[in-house]
C-alpha cells in the first residue's frame, strides 16, 4: 500500500486541472482567475446558454485586464486574451468533465438538494484523490457533503464577487477535511492570486457572518425609529470608514439574497437573536423591491 499511496501522490504535485461546475456570476469568475494562472479549466453548466454567456463575459473581462496590463501593446493584449480563453473548455456533462480533475469547484444554485445530487455524481466520476469543494455562501459544508463517502478531501472555497477583482478567498474546513486537503486548497488559492483566510464550517464563515447580521442590526435600529436609513449610511461611512453604508450595501447585494441567507440561518438557529428576520426587509422583497437590480430597494435608483 506504500507503493499505491506513493503513486497516488505522484499523480498530483499541485492542482493543474480545475473543473468549475456552474457557469453563472461566480463560476465564470473562478474559471477566469484559474485560467489566468495557467491552469487547465473545464467550465460546466447544465444550461448551454449559461456557458455561452460565461464565455463572452470572461472574454470582455480579460480584455479589460489586458488593456490595463499592456496599455500600448495591442499584440500583447491579444496574446493574453487568447492564452487565457484557450485554457478554458466548456461542457454540459458533469461526469466527463471531472474525470481528469485535480480540483472540482461547485458554484451552482444555492440549493441543498441540488448540490447533494451533484456531489454524488462528482464523487462517482472523479478520481479518488480529486479535491472536491463548494463555493456556497450560506449553507453548511456538513449538510452539503452529508452523503459523500470520502469527506477528507472535501472543503470550501468561498470566493467574493467580482472574483477577478476581490482579493479574498475563504478556505473552509469541516470536521473531516484533512490537513492535506486544506493545505492544497490554500496552495490553489495562492496560485490564482488570492489572499486566503482559514475558517471552520460555521454559518456565513467570516465575512458574511459579520456582514449579514450587521445589516439586519441596522434594519432593527431603523425599525425602532432610532435613526433614518440615510443617516445610518452616512454614519457608518464617515464614522466607521466603511465604503458603503448597510442599506446601500443591501441594495447592492440584493435584498432577496440577504433575505434568503438570513431565513436559512433563522430556520436552523431559531433562538439566535442575531439571525432574526426583519419585517421591513420581508415587505420590500414581497413587493419585488430587491435593490439596485430591480430599480428600487431601500432606495430608488
Ligand atoms: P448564478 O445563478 O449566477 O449561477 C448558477 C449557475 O449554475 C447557472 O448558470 C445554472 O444554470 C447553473 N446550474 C444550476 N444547477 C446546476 C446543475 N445541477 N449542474 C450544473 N449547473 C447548474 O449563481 P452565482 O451567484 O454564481 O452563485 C453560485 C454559488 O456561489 C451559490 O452557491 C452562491 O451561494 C455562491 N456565491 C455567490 C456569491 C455572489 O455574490 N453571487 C458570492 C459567493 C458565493
Amino acid at each position: 500500500t506504500f507503493a499505491r499511496s506513493f503513486s497516488a501522490t505522484a499523480v498530483r504535485n499541485k492542482v493543474n486541472n480545475v473543473t468549475v461546475i456552474g457557469a453563472g456570476l461566480m463560476g465564470s469568475g473562478i474559471a477566469q482567475v484559474s485560467a489566468n494562472a495557467k491552469l487547465n479549466v473545464v467550465l460546466v453548466d447544465s444550461n448551454e446558454g449559461a456557458l455561452k454567456k460565461a464565455h463572452s463575459s470572461i472574454e470582455s473581462s480579460i480584455k479589460r485586464v489586458a488593456k490595463k496590463l499592456h496599455a500600448d501593446d495591442a499584440k500583447a493584449q491579444e496574446k493574453l486574451v487568447a492564452e487565457t480563453i484557450g485554457k478554458i473548455n466548456t461542457s454540459t456533462n458533469v461526469g466527463d468533465s471531472v474525470k481528469n480533475a485535480d480540483l472540482v469547484i461547485e458554484a451552482i444554485v444555492e440549493n441543498i438538494e441540488i448540490k447533494r445530487k451533484l456531489f454524488a455524481q462528482v464523487e462517482e466520476a472523479a478520481r479518488k484523490d480529486t479535491l472536491i469543494t463548494t463555493n456556497t455562501s450560506s449553507l453548511r459544508l456538513e449538510d452539503i457533503g452529508k452523503n459523500l463517502k470520502d469527506k477528507t478531501r472535501f472543503g470550501g472555497l468561498h470566493f467574493f464577487n467580482p472574483v477577478p477583482v476581490m482579493k479574498l478567498l475563504e478556505v473552509v474546513r469541516h470536521t473531516e477535511t484533512s490537513d492535506k486537503t486544506f493545505n492544497e486548497l490554500v496552495d490553489y488559492g495562492k496560485s490564482v492570486g488570492k489572499i486566503t483566510v482559514a475558517c471552520k464550517d460555521t454559518p456565513g464563515f467570516i465575512v458574511n457572518r459579520l456582514l449579514v447580521p450587521y445589516m439586519f442590526e441596522a434594519l432593527r435600529l431603523h425599525e425602532r425609529g432610532d435613526a433614518s436609513m440615510k443617516d445610518i449610511d452616512i454614519a457608518m461611512k464617515l464614522g466607521a470608514g466603511y465604503p458603503m453604508g448597510p442599506f446601500e450595501l443591501g441594495d447592492y447585494v440584493g435584498l432577496d439574497t440577504c433575505k434568503f441567507i438570513m431565513d436559512g440561518w433563522h430556520k436552523q438557529y431559531p433562538d439566535e437573536p442575531a439571525f432574526s428576520p426583519s419585517p421591513l426587509l420581508n415587505k420590500l422583497v414581497d413587493a419585488g423591491k430587491t435593490g439596485r437590480k430591480s430599480g428600487e430597494g431601500f432606495y430608488k435608483y
